[in-house]
């Protein structure tokens, strides 16, 4: 179904100015400390799930890279992606109540929110869960695919409990017992040599059964857990999205993200065209996020960006970035830190390297973001600080019609359409 088509069937779930953005524009020489109206948020009545547009696109977790600076630029530059945090262990929430605020508070702007949270102690999943209610995110994801050897391998968590559909199936009940939002599996394909399509359904159809998930996302190619490392998991096995979208006809009234190797808004497009739910892209929204990001809200949801250009957005990140210096103690965050999201936004743009080599010398004394930029920004030119958000042509039209052909046969172990679709589940759609 054509985006535009999809927009047509939500208008009472669009805001009222979704073209508004949520900071105050930068005042030169004045950074007051919350006049950017952004604040932790811990209430949990502050934003009702089921509010937003539907997760059509969002942004993956990421580990180390989507934390709040991150997520502060990417929805600047989009209003309607959801976004997704960096996981967050269940044993780190459990033993840190004191100070949730470091792992759990964003501000309210980042909505819709998902909340990744990593684990295999059912008690701690659930403590955990319940712990992270009180800051209102939108959907809590359990991470089913991090290949990562201390992750998957000491840990026993992330792609390892493929091997284990029944305990993730009790696991995403515990999760769910203790929240009021929807509930989300992120997985591989497969692990290992357990990577065919019976398997994969199989694992779907068990977690299904057992709780009230209905909503997976699925990282089309398997893991590896011995031998290749986390970045090699997400290139060498190959991507087979012809599983992913075998899911769609075989599970009718589950949801599933599409994720893995999307590199351009074009092929998020085509991908839809083919039929996909929803779609998560993660290395391209971080390694190029303007490219990636700014066609997001107009092509994907149909709606006008509130976006114009990234002068705009930079003066904008600037009145966060210099708000939250020191918020949880002395250089947490620092302004290396809020730069580290900044360095992709000028992408294959003229006066790149120039602006990278400036930022180098000016991280080692810039206190506050607005000095960092008014020291660096000179190396970009107007030209590409002002341009437009402008649309190319697409040469990705067909970029999945192959996957017809390769179809696995249909799954058909447990009888279609038998699963209940709760309430949870449809609030966020
Ligand atoms: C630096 C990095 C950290 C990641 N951390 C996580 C994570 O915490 N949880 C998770 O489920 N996936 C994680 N991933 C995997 C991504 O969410 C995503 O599934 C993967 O990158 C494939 O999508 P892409 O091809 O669009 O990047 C990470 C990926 C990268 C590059």
């Amino acid at each position: 179904m054509r985006s535009a088509a999809r927009h047509a069937l939500l208008p009472s779930l669009l805001p009222a100015n979704p073209g508004t953005f949520f900071f105050l524009r930068s005042q030169p020489g004045r950074f007051p400390p919350h006049a950017h109206g952004l604040r932790p948020c811990r209430a949990a009545s502050s934003v009702p799930s089921g509010k937003y547009l539907p997760p059509l696109f969002s942004v993956a977790p990421m580990m180390d890279w989507t934390d709040n600076n991150y997520r502060t630029l990417a929805r600047l530059i989009s209003r309607h992606a959801w976004l997704y945090t960096e996981m967050v262990v269940a044993e780190t929430i459990v033993h840190q109540k004191d100070s949730l605020d470091k792992f759990l508070a964003f501000p309210a702007e980042q909505h819709p929110i998902v909340l990744q949270i990593g684990g295999s102690n059912l008690d701690n999943l659930a403590k955990a869960t319940e712990l992270a209610s009180g800051y209102s995110y939108d959907e809590i994801n359990l991470n089913c695919g991090c290949p990562s050897g201390k992750v998957a391998g000491h840990g026993c968590f992330g792609a390892r409990l493929m091997y284990d559909p029944e305990f993730v199936g009790d696991a995403m009940s515990a999760i769910a017992a203790n929240c009021n939002v929807p509930v989300s599996v992120k997985c591989r394909i497969g692990v290992d040599d357990h990577d065919s399509y019976q398997e994969l359904c199989e694992f779907v159809d068990t977690v299904v059964s057992k709780s009230p998930t209905r909503h997976f996302i699925i990282h089309a190619r398997k893991a590896l857990l011995n031998g290749l490392s986390p970045a090699e998991n997400r290139k060498i096995p190959p991507l087979k999205y012809e599983y992913y979208y075998a899911l769609l006809r075989d599970f009718p009234e589950v949801h599933f993200t599409l994720n893995g190797g999307l590199t351009s808004i074009d092929q998020v497009s085509a991908s839809i065209r083919q039929g996909a739910h929803r779609v998560m892209v993660g290395r391209a929204a971080y390694n190029n996020p303007w490219n990636m990001l700014r066609h997001v809200d107009s092509e994907i949801y149909g709606v006008t960006t509130g976006c114009s250009s990234r002068r705009q957005i930079l003066e904008n990140y600037q009145v966060y970035g210099d708000s939250v210096i020191g918020q949880y103690g002395i250089s947490r965050p620092n302004v290396r830190q809020l730069v580290k999201p900044l360095l992709h936004l000028f992408h294959s743009e003229p006066g790149n390297g120039l602006w990278k080599r400036k930022a180098d010398s000016a991280l080692r004394h810039c206190k506050t973001l607005a000095q960092f930029l008014e020291e660096t920004l000179d190396a970009i030119p107007d030209s590409v600080l002002d341009a437009p958000i402008s649309r190319e042509t697409s040469m990705e039209e067909a970029y999945f019609a192959h996957v017809d052909s390769l179809m696995p046969p249909r799954y058909t172990k447990q009888a279609i359409g038998s699963y209940e679709s709760p309430a949870l589940v449809t609030a966020s759609t």
